[in-house]
């Protein structure tokens, strides 16, 4: 009894009777389909193997590196141990029926230390080059400058050149390098557009850098990717890649939009971008964590329990002083903070509206 160190199942066979390979050969096949079913899904919004800019080239050449490397490396390796495992199917047996153990190959052991060594650094050396270059920005003929600012729960940025600032979305030109410095309001956030470039964290109290470049118009999705509190997962944001003309003329319409309106409208967006109100309330109709503002005033709002109301100046003071008194339905309870007299006084409210009132539907 004490001799017999058989597992239940096994024959005299062993590992080889046919059983276990099979189960393991049937593993095998899945993980391969699962692996595969995921290429070619390239289309996807924020698909990380989609190339939508220099940099992110630089990325996909690292990626394709390590990928065709590993693939040779699994191949020579299995091949060997298929090769093993049928050269030395035979072996000597003990008078127990055990293969014979076999001590030290020195020539061995110092060629499966020296292999691996000599393949990290081969991976090292083009990733440490890409990592400098995604750090450092190019210098390019093109460069616009642009500061990304984190904020529970959106992003602001902001155009020093062209003295603008929006939240949540983005606007570039494309073909011109994108040096973005990155700062936080309050806690750690994340940026991250996966078709333009890796992640770079917002760090309270220090500036990190980052570059990005996109090689044609249109809408790439970026997503916060730091968990930073409750509307964490609503932190998306877009960046709008123009052409050059088309970004002018957005630049234009920006100005225009600011010196119309007049002087109580105009201290209202003063207010409303000091107060971070902008960061939650698109003023272009896109969808935020809270309802846009173009369009809303004097419209008919539906709330969380089915009624509907005027968003009259009564009902946006009220939303002002009391968020979670009258919720807009399909947008979340909780998350805007009450804003008292100290804070904004009954002019200042006023001063907004005034601004609101001049956002109309396009
Ligand atoms: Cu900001 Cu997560």
């Amino acid at each position: 009894m004490g001799m017999d160190r058989r597992f239940p199942g096994q024959g005299p066979g062993g590992f080889h009777s046919g059983r276990l390979f099979r189960i393991l050969a049937i593993f095998a096949l899945i993980a391969m389909a699962l692996t595969l079913s995921a290429c070619g899904v390239t289309d996807d919004p924020q698909s990380t193997i989609a190339q939508g800019g220099r940099a992110n080239e630089r990325i996909w050449f690292v990626y394709n590196f390590l990928w065709i490397g590993a693939a040779i490396v699994f191949v020579l390796v299995e091949g060997l141990l298929i090769y093993t495992l049928y050269r030395f199917r035979r072996q000597p047996r003990t008078a127990h029926g055990r293969p014979v153990p076999v001590h030290g190959n020195t020539k061995l052991e110092i060629a499966w230390t020296v292999i691996p060594a000599v393949v990290l650094v081969a991976i090292g050396i083009p990733t440490l080059q890409v990592l400098a270059d995604l750090e450092s920005t190019p210098d390019d003929q093109n460069v616009m400058k642009v500061e990304v600012i984190g904020h529970q729960f959106f992003f602001e940025f902001r155009y020093p050149e062209q003295e603008l600032q929006t939240t949540n979305v983005l606007h570039i030109p494309e073909d011109t390098v994108i040096d973005i410095d990155l700062t936080s309001a309050d806690v750690i956030h994340s940026f991250w557009v996966p078709k333009l470039n890796g992640k770079t964290d917002n760090v309270p109290g220090r500036t990190n850098t980052m570059w990005i470049e996109a090689d044609e118009p249109g809408t790439y999705s970026g997503q916060c990717a730091e968990f930073c509190g409750t509307g964490h997962a609503l932190m998306k944001f877009q960046v709008e890649v123009h052409t050059q003309a088309d970004f002018d003329a957005w630049v234009q319409q920006q100005k225009d939009r600011a010196a119309g309106g007049g002087e109580e409208a105009q201290r209202g967006q003063q207010l409303a971008q000091e107060n971070n109100c902008v960061g939650c309330h698109t003023i272009d109709g896109s969808q935020a964590i809270g309802p846009t503002w173009q369009g809303l005033y004097n419209s008919e709002v539906t709330l969380a329990d089915g009624s509907t109301v005027t968003a009259d100046d009564a009902y946006i003071t009220e939303s002002i002083r009391n968020p979670n008194a009258k919720v807009h339905e399909g947008f979340p309870s909780g998350v805007m903070p009450a804003f008292d007299e100290s804070q904004l006084s009954d002019d200042d409210i006023a001063a907004i509206i005034a601004f609101i009132s001049t956002l109309s539907e396009e």
